[in-house]
């Protein structure tokens, strides 16, 4: 692979490239120096649904690397941006989101992203602004029987079929266009995935998991209400191996609590940011976990 150019002082251009799917494993050790829970599986699906743009060092190994995620036509989500520890402070990691909202301009969507306390600062110069805080939890195990659902509400496994109706439910709530990342999300780890439904079958909340590289993931959670969500998620947590992950909006007091009494954790948080203005994004009030900060 050709040489590319040293770290660029800020306002010189980078030599910025596409990232192909087939470049996941060459591009994982980056989020793995972060200390990130992506795994393989998780970086060869976003760079098939997205496109990826990243730079290059000397020895043609990647040194940073960015993701634009399209969820509908409206809207795109702006992630895995990272620049390798040596060549960080040298503009790669602006140089980068300028690419990647030049590519959600040019398609006419909105920009949106959760950014850690390190990507914060390169943001909002750019234009973002704050839209909600989200905290990450860490836990190793329910402690004790998962909450029950409220009366009238019963939770299953999501099949197949869920599958669309699912994506009909989600989109008004959490303000995204994102079939597909549910569908592989579901369909990736069967057993980690649960509808609430009511007595009439109606769709009243969804879990999603997935494996990572240090822990289980679990989101997103959507629901129609804390208790549907806070018994998804004991659900799911049962279900499937820990250590877990959950990144949850602060707005929810009463997960905070539960999560607490799981010896949860809470490490570092995320702030959720928008370049524009996207419909319902700016209300977690039915979101009560992410897709994660990579998916959204
Ligand atoms: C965040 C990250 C991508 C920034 O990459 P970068 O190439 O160093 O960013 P830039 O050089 O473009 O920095 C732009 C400006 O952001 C601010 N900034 C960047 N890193 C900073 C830090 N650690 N502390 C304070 N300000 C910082 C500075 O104002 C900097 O300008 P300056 O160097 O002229 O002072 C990089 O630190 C990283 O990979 N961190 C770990 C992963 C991560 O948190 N990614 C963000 C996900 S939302």
């Amino acid at each position: 692979m050709a040489s590319t150019d040293a770290a660029a002082a800020p306002g010189e251009s980078l030599d910025v490239r596409p990232i192909d799917a087939d470049e996941s494993e060459r591009v994982w050790p980056l989020s793995v120096e972060a200390g990130w829970n992506q795994n393989l599986a998780d970086w060869r699906f976003m760079l098939g649904a997205g496109r990826g743009f990243g730079c290059i060092g000397p020895d043609g190994g990647w040194q940073a690397s960015s993701l634009v995620l399209p969820l509908g036509r409206q809207l795109a989500w702006i992630s895995m941006v990272l620049v390798t520890k040596d060549r960080r402070r040298g503009g790669v990691g602006t140089g980068l989101l300028k690419r990647c909202i030049d590519e959600v301009r040019a398609a006419g969507a909105v920009a949106g992203l959760d950014a850690t306390e390190q990507g914060r600062p390169i943001y909002l110069p750019l234009g973002f602004r704050d839209l909600y805080p989200i905290a990450r939890w860490h836990f190793d195990a329910v402690t004790g029987a998962a909450m029950p659902p409220p009366a009238g509400v019963a939770l299953r496994p999501v099949a197949v079929a869920d599958l669309p109706r699912l994506a009909l439910y989600d989109r008004p709530l959490s303000g995204m266009e994102r079939p597909s990342i549910l569908a592989h999300l579901a369909l990736r780890q069967p057993g980690r995935a649960w509808v609430a439904e009511d007595a009439a079958g109606k769709i009243v909340g969804y879990a999603l998991g997935r494996e990572g590289r240090v822990a289980t993931s679990l989101g997103p959670v959507v629901a129609d209400s804390e208790a549907i969500a806070l018994a998804l998620i004991g659900r799911a947590a049962t279900a499937a191996p820990g250590p877990f992950i959950i990144d949850v909006p602060s707005a929810h007091a009463a997960v905070r609590p539960w999560l607490e009494a799981q010896g949860a954790v809470t490490p570092r948080g995320y702030m959720r940011m928008t370049l524009g203005t996207a419909d319902r994004l700016d209300d977690p009030s039915h979101v009560f976990a992410l897709a994660g900060p990579e998916l959204g």
